[in-house]
């Protein structure tokens, strides 16, 4: 599940800076969100369920944000056409986002990674990656107010393989706290000392 060869995905890659947010930090953060290891569970079985589905999901999402022209924008070329070669790539990399969600574990790599994935929807490096000439930054507000999308839409494709309802819905809720996290941990791209 775990692909070497996507174009900008970066995830352990030596060059990547180390997060400011400390072990400690994040420590406190899972204890904030209530995210343990049942639900690390939980996300490995999702994971299971989810890994066929992928281009499905993201799908899914894009047409939620081409819905949406404040959306659809963030991905709109300079004269104003949506760059389907920046989407195409970025797909690949969101792709594979939902497989570490479920099975990456939370250690010095994937703290760095999710500081990066912040640094990559604000000014610092959106468009870097894929040499786009996108508008330079995606405000924080919509990248937390996407979660919702995000968190709702995912259900029925966990029910897909047929587990129980409870079991769905252990994995929902393990997925909506470990989105949680994630968005989280971007936000410190764009906020100072006082994140
Ligand atoms: C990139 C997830 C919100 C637009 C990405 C990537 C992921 C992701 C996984 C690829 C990271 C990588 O390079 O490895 C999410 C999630 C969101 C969210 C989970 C909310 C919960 C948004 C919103 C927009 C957006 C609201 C606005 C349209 C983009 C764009 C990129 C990107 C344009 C490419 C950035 C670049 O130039 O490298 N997102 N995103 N995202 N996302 Fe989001």
């Amino acid at each position: 599940t775990v692909v070497d060869n996507i174009a900008g995905y970066d995830y352990g890659a030596n060059e990547l800076a180390t997060s400011p947010v400390t072990m400690k930090d994040l420590d406190l953060l899972k204890q904030t969100i209530t995210i343990d290891s049942d639900d690390q569970k939980y996300l490995r079985m999702a994971g299971d369920v989810l890994e066929a589905q992928t281009e499905s999901i993201v799908n899914m999402w894009r047409g939620v944000i081409s819905s949406m022209p404040h959306l659809a924008y963030y991905f709109k070329n300079e004269a104003g056409k949506t760059d389907e070669q920046y989407k195409q790539k970025v797909k690949e990399r969101f792709k594979q986002w939902i497989m570490d969600l479920c099975y990456k574990p939370y250690d010095q790599d994937w703290l760095n990674y999710q500081h990066e994935i912040g640094l990559r929807h604000m000014s610092a490096k959106k468009n870097k990656t894929d040499d786009a000439d996108a508008p330079a930054y995606i405000p924080m507000r919509y990248v937390i107010a996407f979660a919702a999308v995000v968190n709702d839409s995912i259900k029925p494709f966990m029910a897909k393989n047929g587990h129980s309802l409870g079991v769905i819905e252990k994995m929902h809720k393990a997925w909506c706290k470990a989105v949680l996290l994630h968005v989280t941990l971007w936000t410190r791209a764009y906020c100072d000392n006082e994140w």
